[in-house]
């Protein structure tokens, strides 16, 4: 999932990258078979062959400038995602105290929607815990379109040594999770969008929101 509008490095990966040869891989577009399957599991999260993929998955994102990239993009049927929310995103997305997420990589993720008990019927649920919000990915450059997600999640996996993570998300966080993990199912965004005219090229929503600047400078 690409960072909108915003441009962001990982200068700490950066940093290591200059030590060793960097490894830009190929991000699989629409349309490939490899976005469509069911990734598989990862049997050893410290097997070397990972950590290789990793480090050039997070030289991949770093180029791409992307909030996020998921293994299938890259070729790789294997359950693995890494993303990170800048706080400054998060407060732009969900307002002020929105904290962000520090670079994750997550091995055979689980997502669990977090509801209130209020919402039984799906117009309820849809009303109350998803929340719209603008998308794009790597792997239709060029494009974005609106989103229904979950508000609020809770998310584990494990890292790259083994050790689990859980944490809850909401708001912009929560997106990013649910779009890289529905890339281990073979979901891409527009598959979830529930109206298909909101599909846009960025360079057209770019142009109308620096038109829409400039009317409202005007006197
Ligand atoms: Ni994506």
């Amino acid at each position: 999932m690409p960072i909108l509008g915003r441009f962001t490095r990982f200068t700490l990966w950066r940093r290591r990258a200059i030590v060793r040869a960097m490894a830009i891989l190929k991000i699989a577009r629409m349309g490939h078979p490899i976005l469509m399957r069911v990734a598989d599991p990862i049997a050893d999260p410290q097997a070397p062959a990972i950590g290789q993929l990793i480090a050039d998955m997070i030289d991949t994102l770093a180029d791409a400038s992307g909030a996020g990239l998921a293994a299938p993009q890259v070729h790789v049927p294997l359950r693995l995602v890494m993303f990170h929310v800048p706080a400054a995103r998060a407060s732009e997305e969900d307002g002020e105290a929105a904290e962000g997420c520090p670079f994750t990589v997550l091995i055979n993720p689980e997502i669990e929607a977090l509801s209130d008990d209020i919402a039984d019927d799906m117009a309820t649920d849809m009303a109350t815990n998803m929340a719209d919000g603008l998308e794009a990915c790597l792997s239709l450059p060029g494009l974005a379109g609106i989103v229904p997600r979950h508000r609020q999640i809770r998310y584990r996996g494990l890292t790259h040594i083994g050790e689990t993570i859980e944490r809850e998300a909401h708001g912009f966080h929560a997106r990013v999770v649910q779009h890289e993990c529905d890339h281990l199912d073979g979901f891409l965004y527009p598959m979830r969008m529930r109206d298909l005219s909101t599909l846009s090229f960025t360079s057209e929503l770019s142009r109308m929101e620096s038109e829409e600047e400039q009317e409202e400078s005007e006197p």
